[in-house]
């Protein structure tokens, strides 16, 4: 028989939701202190909640749970073995269909003992940073809990980023060991890992004097050679083999509460990513609570995050989140349309898939495909489905809910940020009643409240900016290197207030509608890019002078990237120069940072104080060419007819 999950869910229905919301309102320390006890094995339990608040945070970063002492790898591990052992910890489905792999708790954790070994003989210690850069492997998993073993700060790095981003990253952390694979594999094609990071490296002298150490996992080739598309070399690569060589027990010392767990970097408004930077108690109290409680996690669950370790999705909801809970968690290498549409359903029907979680581009390409792809699939097995990381059409919504989930499962539009750590405006599975793309309430301890741009509160029913009052333990603490950074893109414009950079609507009866991002970050196919990126990367290509770069209503990424951009001198817009835009932007960011449109343009209209006018560049995008708004202030009224004009074309 199934046995419970222990400890108990608590918001089991709506007059449960109600009274922990106003428990965690009045006494939040109280609330978190009992969450952080009841679901967390510490090693020294908190008797501390917040330290700090929202008009504090510039002097000095929050703290929650600040007398506690845990190991994070301990939580997700060590504490499981006694009931967990021979359980499934891990799922792993790789890009090849058919293929897939179990790995027990036990086996994982004495992977993670090894790896844990194995970091401490490259001379890592608490608080030095790893680069993860490494596709969907079983193997990933194990360096994330490896660091978080050994006090370890890790990075992961998406698999997709370039090695100039990539670059960027390993000089901004500071890291002196990166974590890779020869290989990766999605989609049936090779995705060149070991290869970028020989790149980045060569390619700066400082970051291949900081690297001491690239340890190499062999998805595709060898372990400890050269293959095809990537060379060894000798001195600095490690092959995984060696780190995990000694599988001697490993004992998991315990870290203060605060200690930093990861650095995950993000877009923002500026060309330069930002690492933020997650610690150790409350991020994985939060990650737990939010786990079991939005999905309505049960005991024997098979449990389906189909995101990229690489985002934070993948952090909390694939590796910390389901692992602290003692779930079974399925890691994806694979895409929803390999090597056909059924690929999800055919996921669901293997291996019994209890809870899904996806991104709604991800629900609107796979319902272009018909209906007849779910049909011919055993989908019973489904309770929950998930979707994140953009607003969901209703009408993606009711396929999903009717078409996958045969109407019986409960959709859950859980909105979150790398920012936030965990979800926190999300109905709770088969409790809140869920207008189809509203993703509803707040969690109890997350108090939203709107604003208008100027500052006002809003009462009722409104719209404005989604800030948050009230500080709760998986937040971001500070942006790696750069406190002050934090505390202006997040403190700034609405002081005492934590502002998430997204518009919302509030209907009359309390339900959040997630509107999209008010600032100059894209959300593309469930991804945020910054436009200032976008736009750094284009005036890196020498027949780009001046670029602009905004977002347009797209019907399966969400938001599609259109680039205005003034050539130079003799050069035009044929098809091997987009081409060749195309590859300088791959190159700066990655192959997820495609541009949709682009459009040649004499000039860019500015306010006479030299500000890009992008109002005017997203009207046009959009196709909305009657109605500009006021143009009194252009600097030069007569671009926009040229911009009109192009945007015709
Ligand atoms: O604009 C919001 C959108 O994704 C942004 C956060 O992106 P990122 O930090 O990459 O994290 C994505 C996964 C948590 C938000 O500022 N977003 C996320 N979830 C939703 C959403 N927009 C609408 N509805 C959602 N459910």
């Amino acid at each position: 028989m199934e046995s419970p999950l222990t400890p108990a869910r608590t918001l089991t229905d709506l007059s449960a939701w109600r009274a922990q919301w106003l428990a965690a309102r009045d006494d939040p320390d109280g609330y978190w202190l009992e969450r952080a006890r009841a679901l967390i094995s510490w090693r020294t339990p908190p008797t501390r909640g917040c330290e700090g608040d929202f008009w504090s945070v510039e002097e000095a970063p929050l703290r929650w749970f600040a007398d506690g002492r845990l190991n994070v790898s301990y939580q997700c591990l060590d504490r499981h073995l006694p009931a967990r052992a021979a359980q499934t910890a891990l799922i792993w489905e790789a890009d090849e269909p058919g293929r897939h792999r179990h790995v027990t708790y036990a086996e994982l954790h004495a992977q993670v003992c090894a790896a844990a070994r194995g970091l401490e003989r490259l001379g890592v210690e608490p608080g030095d940073r790893v680069i993860i850069y490494m596709g969907m492997t079983p193997e990933a998993v194990v360096a994330m809990l490896a660091c978080a073993r050994v006090g370890a700060v890790h990075s992961v790095v998406f698999g997709g980023f370039s090695a100039d981003a990539l670059r960027d990253r390993v000089l901004d952390s500071g890291a002196a060991v990166i974590i890779t694979q020869d290989e990766g594999r999605r989609g049936g094609r090779p995705v060149p890992l070991k290869a970028a990071v020989d790149a980045a490296l060569a390619g700066s002298p400082a970051a291949a004097a900081q690297v001491r150490a690239v340890v190499v996992s062999a998805r595709v080739g060898d372990e400890g050679r050269a293959g095809p598309a990537w060379a060894w070399v000798e001195g600095r690569d490690v092959p995984w083999a060696a780190l995990v060589r000694d599988d001697a027990p490993h004992e998991a010392r315990a870290f203060e509460a605060e200690r930093p767990l990861f650095i995950l970097y993000t877009s923002g408004s500026t060309g330069k990513p930002k690492g933020l930077l997650h610690t150790s108690g409350g991020y994985i109290t939060y990650a737990a609570h939010t786990h079991r409680e939005v999905f309505g996690l049960r005991e024997g669950d098979v449990y389906a995050c189909v995101a990229d370790v690489g985002w934070v999705t993948g952090h909390s909801y694939i590796v910390y989140g389901p692992l602290a809970n003692g779930a079974t968690t399925l890691l994806f290498e694979s895409t929803p349309l390999y090597p056909d549409p059924g690929r999800y359903w055919r996921l669901v029907e293997t291996h019994r898939v209890n809870i899904l979680y996806t991104a709604p581009t991800a629900i609107r390409a796979l319902m272009a495909e018909g209906d007849s792809w779910p049909a011919r699939y055993d989908l019973r097995s489904l309770r929950t489905l998930g979707t994140v990381g953009e607003p969901i059409n209703p009408e993606a919504w009711r396929w999903y809910h009717d078409v996958v989930g045969g109407g019986r499962c409960a959709v859950v539009d859980t909105w979150w940020q790398t920012e936030t750590g965990g979800v926190c405006i999300a109905p709770i599975a088969h409790v809140t009643p869920t207008p189809p793309g509203a993703a509803t309430r707040p969690l109890p301890g997350i108090a939203p409240v709107l604003l208008s741009p100027e500052g006002r509160l809003l009462h009722g029913p409104a719209e404005g900016h989604l800030c948050l009052e009230q500080p709760w333990p998986g937040q971001a603490r500070t942006v790696w290197g750069d406190h002050a950074r934090f505390v202006s893109t997040y403190f700034r414009q609405h002081p005492g207030r934590y502002f998430t950079g997204d518009g919302c609507r509030r209907d009359a009866r309390g339900d959040h509608w997630v509107t999209g991002r008010v600032d100059d970050v894209l959300n593309v196919a469930g991804h945020r890019v910054g436009t200032a990126e976008l736009e750094a990367a284009l005036t890196l290509d020498r027949r780009v002078v001046e670029a602009a770069v905004v977002g347009y209503p797209h019907p399966l990424k969400g938001q599609g990237v259109c680039a205005y951009v003034v050539l130079a001198a003799g050069a035009d817009l044929s098809a091997e120069s987009l081409a060749g835009l195309q590859a300088t932007v791959r190159g700066a960011i990655g192959a997820h940072a495609k541009l949709d449109r682009v459009l040649a343009v004499p000039g860019l209209p500015k306010t006479r104080s030299g500000k890009v006018m992008r109002r005017i560049l997203r009207k046009v995008a959009e196709g909305a060419l009657e109605d500009l708004g006021d143009l009194s202030t252009l600097a030069d009224p007569g671009v926009v007819e040229a911009v009109v004009a192009a945007g015709r074309g």
